[in-house]
């Protein structure tokens, strides 16, 4: 720099960042400028979730050719991105807890010490942003100012991540001004780990064959670096919300949670209940969020369909929020017969990433409509036939939509402290033992249930468990801290609640009978299951008590006009105790791994269960 440099000539990134601040906060200030001090962004935007914002950052997109504009008449204000083909999904394998402690992360995370994983990082966020815009995302969980809600900011370089953290979350300028001096808040950092070199032109997607997913949850941070997509960038979701989030509640005597949220009025008394539930991945919890019920009775309505905070209210029951604005939902399999409210949902102002672009700019996937189109773009940019022999849409490819477009949303989701919960459901895809529902004999009972949800991993033989894709809580990726720690919070939590605690119960619609077909239809008249659980809870009806928790007694269960027939429905509730015993044995094996930090209560549930089994 020549000795008549301009005052201008030496602003700094610093100068910079205060110029434009939209807080006062000086540790907000501080820290963002650290943040870019570390990664040398070329410019800096401080965002505030307004509908000119999001007009500028795709107009931009569209430009650089990183988004594709969709039909203004097919499908108003939404775009189509399509993603590096190995930038596709989460990755767990590159997904880390960096607490002081090993023990602390436990046995199903991958964790570093703190230190180590930043000295790790550190040379891969230096300059990681040259050439690119560095974007504040500053944004809350749940209503700004509520009982439940926790805020957070997401520092980023990927114009993507901030367009989907707008229809995610409720970002902008309220969140930051809800972030006060000493206010416990959330520190995140994403890069896509893709610096420009001066001149260097940029790709579609950039991103980074280096990936790392990192969480501190003793500071509240998370830096991700590497990955473009969904839970790897909208660090609100499983990064914030689920681990950071379970930690806090650990910490704070509340609940995060990997449910979906629902409300349920029964339509003659008028009286409302809520309910949560927690199935892994690809079990069809988007659908269960926008249940249309095949039985009269019930309005449904939907509160969320991904994660819930859950935490005791003032008057002793447990509370829920959604603390999420939008869903990510998967495409292929949404369609108007499995998920009408979806399709209704996304007609407009969506992102969708990974689908198939149709040849009048709309887009498509398997399962979207029973009829094939003809021709597509598909999800890598290539001519589609129905002959080509690969998927249009890539499996993992999603929707990104404003969860007030909902046709079925509760106003619920609006609450500012939350709704009181009656009923927790756990569940999995179980050919075997699971029964189609059961009431579990107390909240500890409920909690081994919510520890041992599993799914098969392979077909198995008649009266025998497949090796089982063990689970527990639907959380194995988004569990924070020591799973067997997480067991003992759930245990605390229901102590304090008594009496006031909500019910739990465990549901499989995918049980199989000797023949190989499910023997449940699922979907809407899954309401019929959920009818009895309200019912149960209300003690309309009392159930009948077996060793492995309450089912439905003869009659309870309203099967009107399915067709269900007696041999199937005696299947759906059959208790075979020899391979409830078998289960057993690999419930010990993989309680074992969690050696002295397993609560004890955990090992009396399981020998609780082989008593009544055995006797
Ligand atoms: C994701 O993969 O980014 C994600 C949100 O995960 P899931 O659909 O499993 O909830
Ligand atoms: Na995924
Ligand atoms: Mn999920």
């Amino acid at each position: 720099m020549g000795s008549n440099a301009t005052a201008e000539a030496v602003l700094t990134i610093a100068d910079l960042i205060r110029d434009q601040a939209t807080t006062e906060n000086a540790e907000v200030i501080a820290w963002v400028t650290e943040v870019a001090e570390l990664t040398k962004p070329e410019t800096v935007v401080w965002c505030d979730g307004s509908q000119d914002e999001w007009n500028r950052i795709t107009t931009e997109m569209v430009e650089a050719g990183s988004l594709i504009r969709l039909d203004k008449n097919l499908r108003p204000g939404s775009y189509l991105a399509r993603s590096h083909p190995a930038d596709v999904a989460r990755v767990e394998d590159r997904t880390f807890i960096c607490s002081e402690n090993e023990a602390d992360a436990g046995p199903t995370n991958n964790w570093m010490a703190p230190a180590d994983m930043k000295a790790e990082l550190n040379p891969l966020f230096e300059g990681s942003m040259r050439g690119r815009t560095m974007y504040i995302v500053p944004f809350s969980m749940g209503p700004v100012g509520g009982a439940i809600t926790q805020l957070g900011i997401e520092i980023t370089d990927s114009p993507y991540a901030v367009l989907n953290m707008r229809i995610m979350t409720r970002m902008g300028q309220s969140a930051l001004d809800g972030i006060t001096p000493g206010s416990e808040w959330v520190r995140t950092v994403h890069s896509v780990g893709a610096p420009l070199e001066c001149g260097q032109e940029d790709v579609a997607w950039p991103c980074s064959d280096t990936k790392y997913i990192t969480h501190f949850p003793e500071t509240l941070e998370v830096w991700s670096y590497g990955s473009g997509y969904g839970g790897n960038a909208l660090l609100s979701k499983k990064c914030f919300a689920l681990r950071i989030a379970s930690v806090m509640g650990k910490n704070e005597g509340w609940l995060a949670e990997h449910m979906l949220l629902l409300k349920l009025t029964n339509t003659e008394t008028n009286k409302a209940y809520h309910l949560t539930a927690a199935f892994p991945s690809a079990c069809g919890k988007t659908n269960l969020a926008m249940l249309q019920p095949t039985i009269p009775g019930w309005k449904v309505e939907t509160i969320g369909d991904d994660i819930s905070w859950l935490r005791p209210g003032n008057d002793g029951r447990l509370y829920a929020i959604n603390p999420e604005a939008g869903f990510f939902g998967v495409a292929p399999g949404t369609g108007e017969t499995t998920n009408p409210v979806a399709v209704e949902t996304m007609w407009g102002n969506t992102i969708f990433t990974n689908v198939a672009l149709t040849d009048d700019g709309d887009v498509w996937w398997e399962g979207k409509t029973n009829e094939v189109p003809d021709h597509l773009i598909d999800w890598q940019g290539n001519d589609w036939t129905p002959d080509s022999g690969r998927v249009a849409a890539h499996p993992n490819s999603r929707f990104t939509v404003p969860i007030q477009q909902t046709p079925t949303l509760a106003q619920d989701w609006y609450e500012q402290n939350g709704v009181p919960l009656d009923a927790i459901l756990f569940g999995g895809r179980r050919a075997t033992n699971i029964p189609l529902v059961a009431k579990s004999l107390s909240w500890e009972h409920g909690v081994f249930m919510g520890a041992t949800v599993s799914s098969e991993k392979t077909a198995a033989q008649e009266g025998t468990v497949g090796e089982l894709r063990r689970d527990p809580f639907a959380m194995l990726p988004f569990c924070g801290y020591n799973m067997a720690d997480y067991w003992g919070h759930w245990l605390e939590i229901g102590k304090k609640l008594g009496d006031k605690a909500p019910k739990i119960f465990q549901v499989n619609w995918f049980r199989k009978g000797a023949d190989g077909r499910f023997l449940w239809p699922g979907f809407g008249d899954n309401s019929r299951v959920i009818d009895w659980v309200i019912r149960s809870v209300e003690g309309d009806v009392s159930g009948e008590t077996t060793s492995i928790g309450t089912v439905p007694a003869a009659g309870e269960l309203k099967l009107d006009g399915l067709n269900l027939p007696e041999a199937d429905l005696a299947e759906l509730f059959a208790i075979d105790p020899a391979s409830w015993l078998a289960e057993a044995d690999l419930t010990e094996e993989f309680f074992a791994q969690f050696g002295d930090r397993l609560p004890a209560e955990m090992t009396a549930q399981l020998a609780g269960l082989r008593g009544r089994l055995s006797s």
